[in-house]
Parts: C-alpha cells; structure tokens; sequence
C-alpha cells in the first residue's frame, strides 16, 4: 500500500488526476472504476481540464461506476448518473455507450446486480479503481459488518450514511433508503486502487482502515490486502498517522 501525501484538497485532486491520467496514457483502451461524492470532485474537474487542454483523450475509454441509489432516475438531480454526467461524462470525449452504473430504476435487486456483475465481467475487469472512504469505513455503498465476499448487491442504507447523504437532499425523507452498489469482491478484483481522502473529519478513519484490524466492522480496511492500492490523501486526513 502507497500512501501519498498531498498539501490539501487541490493537490490531493491534481495528484489523483495525475494517477488516472497516466492509466489512460497507458492504456487509452482501459476500464476505469469511478466514484461519486464530494472527494472525488476535483479530480473529475483537473481531468476536464486536462481533456480540455489536448493532453487526454478518453474516446476508448469506459467507465463502471461503484453505486446508484435505487428508485432514482438519470435525470434526478441526485442519481449517481446525473452527478457523474455533470462532472465528467458531459465534459469529456468520452463515448456515453461505454459509462456504465448499476440501473437505479430495475426494481428487481437479483436483476439490477446479475447485470452489473455481467457487465464488469465483460469488460474484462477494471484496471483502475477510484474510490472514496466514508467515515464509518465504508466503500461504495459497502457498510460495517457486510461480508466481504461480495459482488453487486441491494444494500439498505445505515442511518449514518443517509445522515451523511442528506446534504445532497431536501430532506431527509428524500433520501433513498437502498443502492446498489459493487461488493468489496468486486471491487478487490479491480487490477489497480486508487483511494482520494481529504480532510481532518476522515483522519479516525485513515487510522482504523489503513492502520488497523482488517475486519469487516471497516469495510475499506480490507484493502490492505490488495497487492496494488494507491492511497492519496491530504496533511489533514493523514494527521492521526504520523
Ligand atoms: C461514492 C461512494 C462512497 C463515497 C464515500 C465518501 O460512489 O461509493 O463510498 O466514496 O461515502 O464520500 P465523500 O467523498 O463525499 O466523503
């Protein structure tokens, strides 16, 4: 496991680009795993600005998100589609056949999941998986306690998460209750990790994942037992490490 250390927010966002933008020089072909929420954000927006420069071409490239909230539409301003759209899908060459999530609105969980898994095995795998950590040591959608032989599956949502969601919602009753999200098997097959971490609030949870017990009581802390996880995250998230 590589950690590496960034200043703040902006480095650890142009260090992570830096990362991705290195696999798709590589490989223009490959399949990137891609994340939502707020870490991620200016890591999508140096990728745009990059594209936006000449010096990245994603038009062979595909994309397979880690979740979607289920019952939301694409056009829902909260749906993990319209997010990744927003910020990178409608931004970039890349082509919209090829960016793949779970299907929100398949209201069949065993369907929605089957598929997804379809999907990915299709693909070939993912070379490069993006993720973010939630406070409680989640990944994806993947909450304390769940196996960790998973692959795609319906999660209910903990109270933390939807607390945690509610930002992002008018009210608390808005927020969905279920996702769908790839399982820690899933995602531990994916050749290459890269985790994006910023902020005091998430340095607790740097700690128990990356320093601690492997349990599924913290889902990421598995990840210490990926032979190839690249972790970049800010002073403040790695301040309870050193
Ligand atoms: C997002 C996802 C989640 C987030 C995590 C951290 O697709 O699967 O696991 O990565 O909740 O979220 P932020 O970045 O908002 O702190």
């Amino acid at each position: 496991m590589k950690i590496i250390k960034a200043r703040d927010y902006n480095d650890m966002s142009r260090k992570a680009a830096n990362i991705i933008s290195a696999q798709i020089i590589m490989k223009p072909a490959c399949v990137l795993g891609l994340a939502t929420g707020s870490t991620p954000v200016g890591t999508y927006a140096q990728l745009v600005e990059w594209y936006q420069k000449g010096d990245l071409d994603f038009s062979e490239v595909t994309t397979v998100n880690l979740d979607e909230y289920k019952g939301l539409t694409r056009e829902n301003e909260q749906s993990y589609y319209y997010f990744m759209n927003e910020k990178l899908f409608s931004k970039v060459n890349i082509d919209l056949k090829r960016t793949f999530l779970p299907d929100g609105m398949e209201p069949d969980s065993d369907k929605a999941c089957a598929d997804y898994n379809g999907i990915i095995a299709s693909l070939g795998g993912v070379d490069l998986q993006l993720l973010g950590l939630g406070h409680n040591g989640h990944i994806g959608f993947n909450e304390p306690g769940m196996a960790f032989e998973a692959e795609t599956h319906c999660v209910n949502l903990t109270e933390s998460t939807m607390k945690a969601n509610q930002r992002f919602f008018a009210s608390m009753e808005d927020v969905p209750r279920q996702a769908y999200t790839m399982g820690i098997k899933t995602i531990m097959q994916a050749k290459k990790i890269l985790v994006v971490i910023s902020g005091e609030d998430k340095a607790d949870i740097v700690k128990r994942a990356f320093f601690g017990a492997i349990t599924p009581q913290v889902q990421a802390s598995i990840l210490q037992l990926h032979n190839d996880v690249t972790i970049v995250a800010d002073e403040a998230a790695l301040s309870k490490v050193e």
